[in-house]
Parts: C-alpha cells; structure tokens; sequence
C-alpha cells in the first residue's frame, strides 16, 4: 500500500541501496557520477575558506557510507557531527569506514525527522535530488535554512539539469556518455542507466537556487559543475 502512495526512487529499498555491499556501492558512485573527485576537492577547498580552524557543530543528509564525511572531518575542525540516512546497509558501512571518527549516525528519513539547531555546517552530496517533487526540494531547503546558525553554510552537491533544453539534453548526452564509459559490464551499465532516467527527480540547478533564495539564503553561489553534476554554496548570513 505504501508503494502507491510514495513516488519512485524515495524509498531505501527503490533505490538498491539496501542491497548492495559498501564496496560495490562505493566503486558505483566514484566511477558513475561525473566529476565526483573533483567535487569533494572543490568542498574541501570551500571547507579551508569557510571555517579555517573554527569548531563546527555539522549535520549531513544522505551520509551513506561516509565518503563525503570523511572529506568533511579531516578537514574541518568539529564538534559534533550528526549523519542521517533511510538505508540501515548505508549506515553500516558508513560505521565502518568513521569508526575512529566522533560521529553520531541516525536512521530516518530527512525530510520527515526532526534536525537539530544551530548547525555551522550542512552537507548533503548526491542525495536531495530523491525529493521527487519541487515542492518537497523547497521544504527541505526551508527545513535547513531553520537549523543552521546565524554564520551557518549549507554545501549542496548533487545532480542537476539546466532551464535551457539545449543546454539540459547536452548535458544529459555528457552524462550518459560518462556512464558506458565507466561501467565495468552491461549489467551494471543497465542498472545506472535504469537509475539515471527512471528513480531520480532531477530540477534546473537555476529554480534550485532561486528556492535556496526564497528560503532565506542571502548568498547562493555554484561551487564546481561538470555535466549535471554541480555543487552549491549557501551561506545562511551572507
Ligand atoms: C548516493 S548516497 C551519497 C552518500 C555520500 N555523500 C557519498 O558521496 O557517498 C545518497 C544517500 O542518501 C540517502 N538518502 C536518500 N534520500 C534520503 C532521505 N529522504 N532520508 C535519508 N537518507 C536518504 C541514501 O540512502 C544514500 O545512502
């Protein structure tokens, strides 16, 4: 019953990631999302600005299995970091990897629990965009802007697609390409491809920044793009 009522690719068991081990899922993502590396260099360089030696209280949406974590606690110095996810599997391969790290993880669905306040950070890479509608993106936007700090930033990297059609069908021509380029079988190549097109809810990067804006957010800058992979920097304060 509850299938009918949720929209594809919301839910941990529609999108495989309750199935797959932290290895294979951790291959998956560094070869299957353009850009990947580079996005976290881009993060890390943005995390030395922003805070330098600063404590922070961090919370992230989406944590996984702890990759973009990772980049955030050998970079940045922190207090308390708080991880969310909908998947258990996730959640325990993120447990392994942070194991000597001071991080407390949650199982939840974002959208729907409770954040706690005054967060200097908030982080969510290659997650949001399984917010199936805008209406459910600009809740979530509205819901992050409440519990950063008045200094707070919110570091959004994700998929996106772009308002002018050409631009978006390059884009999406870019990305698979990307993707029969890094599969290592058709089998896997079928499961991206299948992913891409049928369980994400991609939106324009350009209607994303203007509901950052309307959220609260005084200064919204793209941080690093390639393709349909991008990230964002929204500083709370300006
Ligand atoms: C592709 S992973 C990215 C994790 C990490 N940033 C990385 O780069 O490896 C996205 C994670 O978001 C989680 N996720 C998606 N929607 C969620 C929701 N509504 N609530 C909690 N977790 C969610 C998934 O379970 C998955 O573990």
């Amino acid at each position: 019953m509850k299938k009918e009522l949720t929209q594809k690719g919301t839910t941990p068991e529609e999108l495989h990631y309750n199935y797959y081990s932290a290895e294979k899922y951790e291959d998956d993502i560094r070869r299957a999302i353009p850009g990947y590396g580079e996005m976290h260099t881009g993060i890390k360089k943005a995390l030395a600005t922003e805070f330098g030696a600063k404590k922070i209280t961090v919370l992230e949406l989406g944590i996984g299995t702890g990759l973009t974590a990772q980049v955030v606690l050998d970079n940045v110095n922190v207090g308390k970091y708080l991880g969310i996810d909908f998947s258990q599997s996730m959640l325990n391969g993120a447990r392994k990897r942070l194991e000597r790290y001071p991080v407390e993880l949650e199982l939840g669905d974002y959208a729907a629990v409770d954040f706690p306040k005054e967060n200097g950070l908030v982080i969510s890479v290659i997650s949001i965009h399984h917010q199936a509608t805008p209406r459910d993106k600009k809740k979530l936007f509205k819901k992050i802007y409440k519990c950063l700090s008045a200094d707070g930033i919110f570091l959004f990297g994700d998929l996106f697609t772009q308002r002018n059609e050409h631009e978006a069908a390059l884009n999406e021509a870019y990305h698979f390409h990307h993707l029969v380029e890094n599969a290592v079988d058709e089998k896997t190549l079928a499961e991206w491809a299948h992913h891409y097109k049928f369980v994400n809810h991609l939106a324009a990067i350009e209607d994303q920044i203007k509901w950052l804006k309307q959220a609260g957010f005084t200064d919204v800058e793209v941080l690093y793009s390639k393709f349909n992979t991008a990230a964002i920097i929204a500083k709370k304060g300006g």
